[in-house]
């Protein structure tokens, strides 16, 4: 595995791959590697020539208050990870080289950004748009790969490369989860024994959702009434920041439209709690249109 440190030397690389016809894949992540990140990487390796794993810890995609600077940093093991797994490049570019003095350009994506996490975190995907659009421009991948547990993220990407005419296919995977069914995160590290086992309550929540939409008719906030409930009954979570159905593309809560509507469509249910020192997000996508066929 070739190590890269350097956004130059990076754009060359990548320029000969495309030159000899190579398809380049590519996954963006901030270290501290899960299984997660690792199901992104073996699909990019089956479905590229070319695998590029990007390591860089966004300042600016952090808030004052937030965990920039205790974020989990293992690079070594990462690295360790990333050999094993066949990669072929890994791309570790420095602060001062993604962000130069003078660095002045933003990617904002309107309304998308200001929705579930984007309420609580301002100014955060701000941030992850524009790392994300350097990083596509430095790699220039066909494909990149994203984890369906950042559902929102991976919406504003596919917005950006839209918008923005990036020539890149925004893949998005199922969300890897431990035995309990909670969703694999780095900030899962921050989580005391007590604190991890209480965490399993985010998935049984929102299974316990799913199934109600599923299910007899039900209006949606029925739903998100079950889901605030349900997380707020653990002694160990802190903090409900949402817990709603959304429409899966506006992202806009439906929770006070009529659930018929939805019956043809898709719901998203999402959710966002601080336990202890993390803030852990979630989600599952219920799509009735098959359950409405089968009828
Ligand atoms: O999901 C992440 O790890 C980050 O938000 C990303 C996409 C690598 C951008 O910094």
């Amino acid at each position: 595995m070739e190590v890269i440190r350097n956004a130059r030397v990076m754009q060359q690389t990548v320029k000969e791959y495309l030159q000899r016809g190579s398809s380049i894949g590519f996954v963006p992540t901030m270290g501290a590697l899960h299984g997660g990140h690792m199901s992104l990487v073996q699909r990019c390796r089956e479905e590229n020539d070319v695998s590029v794993v990007s390591i860089f810890v966004n300042p600016i995609q952090f808030g004052p208050s937030e965990d920039f600077s205790s974020y989990p940093r293992n690079t070594e093991d990462d690295a360790a990870k990333l050999q094993e797994a066949g990669v072929d490049i890994l791309f570790m570019p420095g602060v001062e080289d993604m962000y130069p003095e003078g660095f002045a350009t933003f990617v904002e994506v309107e309304r998308l950004s200001d929705r579930l996490c984007g309420r609580f975190r301002p100014g955060h995907f701000r941030g992850v748009a524009t790392v994300v659009t350097k990083l596509l421009n430095i790699v220039r991948p066909s494909r990149a790969y994203f984890g369906q547990k950042d559902y929102q993220q991976a919406l504003i990407i596919k917005q950006v490369v839209r918008d923005l005419n990036i020539e890149t296919e925004t893949v998005v995977c199922p969300t890897v989860r431990e035995a309990d069914g909670l969703a694999m995160s780095s900030r899962n590290l921050y989580l005391s024994p007590r604190e991890r086992k209480a965490a399993a309550v985010i998935y049984r929540t929102l299974c316990r959702a799913r199934d109600m939409v599923l299910g007899a008719e039900c209006s949606l906030s029925d739903v998100k009434n079950l889901m605030e409930e349900a997380l707020s009954a653990e002694p160990l979570v802190d903090e409900v920041e949402y817990a709603s159905a959304f429409d899966p593309e506006t992202l806009e809560d439906i929770c006070s439209r009529d659930v018929t509507i939805y019956r043809k469509g898709r719901v998203l249910l999402a959710a966002a709690v601080r336990i202890g020192r993390a803030r852990l997000i979630d989600n599952e996508l219920v799509d009735m249109t098959a359950q409405e066929e089968a009828a």
